[in-house]
């Protein structure tokens, strides 16, 4: 097994250039601002930036409608600003990974206005036309309630043309061969100019078929390999973080059974029973949920995140749960969005309370993945339900309490800083935090750092131990003969647990004692092994098993395969070859 894969144990932040730090004052976010921002991230300890959108584009969908691939947009500075900016970061041990919008250009790009206006025009068939209106025109939106159907009539063409999403993200015909040479190519463009990889937007509909006849789209599974193929052949440590919202069934497709296909994907089955599990006390639905999209290559890594920079997709829920979160996170018409989901900040979501607000982030950060936090959700930014659709999560960062909350000089940034209330910039600001040892920033600080220091949680292998109550989740990870435990009580009250740390043979000795992390409690077991605890409301542990000189424990591989079952622990599956579990065993 390679020892060093970066990302399955990064510190993942991501951003929008234009809300982050406006340098030159015209109200918009750019790179010079984000780059004298780099000593703040740093200093929080993140090791990875995915940067959202930031190429030339008329800003119709936040940038995920690109108008040119191998340019930045001149509101956020130039091509020699992101190089610099690239190398700043690396300077500080900071990978970058971008955005990769490709499944759709926007309408104003070139490609299209070539395609549309010439049907000989080589780029024609870089889209998905159609002469008749296709019978499934009204089906299959992305956003129900604000776009209207998935195929629309183009004058100048005189024909339809395919959009998953917004009519004006004509979608790429993905299965066309130049196509898809582009795409290397935007990819190796990047690359070049000092990138780690890649958050690939809108996966499945990348490598699904797409046209007028397609009733069930299929995807393309293959597509997946040649993308990583080509990147690891240009520079070997980049990788590719799928968005795709996909049921656990097909995970070990986008992965590929030997890890051969995407590095890392968004898991968004945990994602959505977490946050059920918060809203109802309830973690059974979240444990089958982590059951489920267990299955992986040994190489391959879930990205975590609570929330991102699109609604909380709750689509996978049953109806029934689906409504328990909407009634405890986002009760209101205007919180909710696209008839699934919410669309607002977390720290809204969670009143502002500081220990649901942990819980949350102890949880993103001990659940098995990478994890990945949205800017201004460190210092518990709020939202600003006025803006539009997902605009509302988008605010800029607020520094300080100066005006504008420290992100411009200008009197207009692009979209308003929030001010006044419970999470205007006046209160909620990374300055004012910083001088507070016990604020949400210094918490999110330290638990990154203790968090670098249990790689258990990236590589090993996890057991959720039973306690009989649904409203605690024990969880262990066992990775090269040492193992952590995490308790989070997702109840409004205090709890009583019972368990063991579940070793056996040689190991159980270890689990009698279990060395808290965070604070002063250490558990010892009792005489038949259990350690029984009181865990408050909203209160999480973080425990290594067995004395803090782990370290003198570590070994440098694995232990070895358990000799009966060829299994090791429950089933993470060794390397090579790197097979989904429960099939094929040496
Ligand atoms: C992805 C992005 C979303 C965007 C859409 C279209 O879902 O996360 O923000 O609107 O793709 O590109
Ligand atoms: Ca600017």
């Amino acid at each position: 097994m390679i020892n060093d894969l970066w990302y399955k144990n990064a510190i993942l932040y991501c951003l929008s250039v234009g809300t982050y730090m406006d340098a030159n004052g015209d109200g918009i976010g750019d790179f010079t601002g984000l780059m004298r921002r780099l000593d703040y991230l740093h200093g929080l300890g993140i090791t990875a930036i995915w940067l959202m959108p930031f190429q030339v584009s008329p800003q119709r969908d936040d940038g995920y409608d690109v108008a040119d691939y191998y340019g930045v947009d001149p509101r956020y500075g130039t091509l020699g600003d992101f190089v610099e900016f690239t190398h700043a970061a690396e300077q500080r041990g900071i990978r970058v990974l971008i955005d990769l919008v490709i499944n759709h250009t926007s309408n104003e790009h070139p490609w299209f206005k070539e395609a549309r206006k010439d049907p000989h025009s080589k780029y024609r068939d870089w889209y998905v036309w159609s002469k008749k209106k296709p019978a499934n025109a009204n089906t299959g939106m992305v956003f129900p309630g604000v776009q209207k159907s998935t195929w629309s009539y183009d004058e100048e063409a005189k024909a339809w043309y395919f959009h998953r999403f917004y009519e004006f993200q004509p979608d790429l015909n993905t299965s066309h061969p130049e196509v898809q040479a582009e795409i290397l190519k935007i990819m190796g463009f990047w690359i070049q100019l000092g990138v780690s990889g890649f958050r690939m937007d809108a996966v499945p509909f990348i490598i699904a078929t797409k046209g007028p006849d397609v009733r069930k789209p299929e995807e393309q599974y293959d597509m997946l390999r040649m993308f990583r193929e080509f990147l690891q052949w240009r520079q070997g440590d980049a990788i590719v973080l799928a968005e795709a919202n996909v049921l656990p069934d097909t995970d070990m497709e986008y992965f590929g059974d030997d890890g051969d296909r995407m590095h890392m994907m968004f898991n968004f089955q945990v994602n959505q029973h977490l946050f059920y599990a918060l809203a109802a006390a309830d973690t059974r639905p979240l444990v089958k949920a982590l059951k489920a999209t267990k299955p992986r290559p040994a190489t391959a890594q879930w990205g975590l995140f609570l929330r991102n920079h699109d609604e909380l997709d709750l689509g996978r829920l049953t109806e029934e749960e689906r409504q328990i979160v909407f009634a405890a996170f986002g009760p209101k018409k205007e919180m909710q969005l696209y008839d699934r989901g919410i669309r607002r900040r977390l720290a809204p979501m969670l009143d502002g309370d500081q220990r649901r607000l942990e819980l949350a982030y102890s949880l993103l950060f001990t659940l098995p993945g990478t994890p990945v936090i949205r800017y201004g959700d460190e210092i518990g930014m709020g939202d600003d339900l006025s803006l539009p659709e997902r605009n509302c999560a988008r605010t800029p960062m607020q520094w300080s309490n100066e005006p504008q909350g420290g992100f411009t000089k200008s009197e207009k940034p692009r979209l308003p800083v929030i001010s006044g209330g419970p999470y205007g910039y006046e209160h909620i600001n990374a300055a004012i935090q910083r001088r507070h040892p016990e604020s949400m920033l210094n918490w999110t600080e330290r638990i990154i750092r203790m968090r670098k220091e249990v790689p258990e949680v990236g590589w090993g292998d996890f057991t959720v131990i039973p306690t009989r109550d649904p409203a605690v989740l024990v969880m262990r990870y066992d990775w090269r003969n040492n193992w952590v435990l995490f308790v989070h009580n997702f109840d409004a009250k205090p709890r009583e647990v019972t368990f063991s740390v579940g070793l056996d043979g040689d190991n159980a000795g270890y689990g009698k004692l279990l060395v808290n992390l965070l604070a002063e409690d250490h558990s010892r077991a009792d005489g038949s092994g259990k350690h029984r605890l009181v865990i408050e409301a909203y209160g999480y542990r973080w425990y290594r098993v067995g004395g803090l000189d782990y370290l003198l424990r570590r070994t440098e591989v694995d232990a070895p395969l358990h000799a009966k079952t060829g299994r090791r622990g429950d089933g993470m599956a060794a390397f090579p070859p790197a097979r989904s579990q429960g099939k094929m065993r040496p």
